[in-house]
């Protein structure tokens, strides 16, 4: 199984980085001083994947300019002190295509998913969710995609999260386990009471999908929050007698789709840099 294509969903409202977002997709915060859509097609590009589809509400001409190239902005800094700084966008744009989708509502992720059926066609593909920051050497992409190709199944990322967190994600059935981090499901619940949850396993926004979802997304009726909800369509393809499996990535990941979450991974991000890292505990100390 060859898999070079992802979906990245990037249409929603983004209510809970309001106000900010009223003006900017929150694909564009700064994690330091690279946007937050650059780790994401990073991750994608180190995973293999050569074919973008951003699917995004047709108001987001700042994401459309940060990933094309710039070639004015590259003549004016040749050969000055910010010139390094641009090269990490340039060389992964020419890494990669990128396609823009419109998603005319914002009717739910399994909806935008199912925008790029065309585009993708009979394969299985990777969905990156631009608001879920995963660091970590390898790639949590690859890492889904590599349990893809050994195990010719749909696989998708979970953590364990506190009990008292369950409410707040989409939370697995296991079935059985296959191996360590490894599980095959029974099913999936979208945002349990703590009493309810079948497990501590949270879906978190990186999956590797077989093309047979589509068909689901076209049956699946909008459920929780009237959105048509992605977990719902695995539920179909699981019940259809697809294997579906959970693995559970390594890599510190931070939900920057919040104020709280960004700037944990700011400061992440900071504590790697050394000539921030002091700057940082001094900062701290003083309160
Ligand atoms: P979220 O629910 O986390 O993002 O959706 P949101 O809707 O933008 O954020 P809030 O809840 O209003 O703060 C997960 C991902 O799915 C995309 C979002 O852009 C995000 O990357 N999405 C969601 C779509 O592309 N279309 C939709 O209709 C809904």
């Amino acid at each position: 199984m060859h898999i070079h294509q992802a979906i990245i969903p990037a249409a929603g409202l983004g209510t809970r980085f309001l106000p900010f977002t009223k003006a900017t997709p929150k694909e564009l915060l700064p994690l330091l001083n690279k946007s937050a859509i650059e780790y994401i097609i990073k991750e994608g590009v180190d995973a293999g994947i050569t074919d973008f589809y951003m699917i995004t509400s047709g108001n987001k001409p700042t994401l459309a300019k940060y990933l094309q190239l710039a070639p004015e902005l590259e003549a004016a800094i040749a050969g000055k002190k910010g010139e390094h700084l641009l090269s990490s966008i340039s060389t992964l744009i020419r890494q990669a295509r990128i396609e823009f989708i419109n998603q005319d509502k914002p009717l739910g992720l399994g909806h935008a998913v199912l925008m790029a059926k065309q585009q993708i066609g009979d394969t299985y593909f990777g969905v990156l969710l631009p608001d879920d920051i995963i660091f970590n050497a390898k790639a949590a992409l690859a890492q889904l995609i590599g349990i893809a190709q050994t195990y010719n199944a749909t696989v998708i990322a979970v953590q364990e999260v506190e009990p008292d967190q369950v409410s707040s994600y989409g939370i697995v059935a296991i079935k059985k386990e296959i191996a360590p981090g490894l599980v095959e499901l029974s099913g999936l619940v979208e945002k349990p009471a703590m009493h309810d949850a079948p497990s501590h396993l949270a879906i978190i926004g990186r999956y590797v999908l077989s093309p047979r979802i589509f068909n689901s997304l076209e049956r699946t009726q909008a459920g929780s929050g009237g959105e048509i909800q992605l977990t719902d369509a695995i539920q179909h393809v699981l019940n259809s007698g697809e294997r579906v499996l959970a693995y559970q990535v390594e890599g510190s990941r931070y939900d920057i789709g919040t104020p709280e979450g960004w700037l944990q991974a700011n400061i992440e991000l900071g504590l790697q840099v050394p000539e921030y890292t002091n700057a940082i505990k001094q900062m701290v100390k003083k309160f």
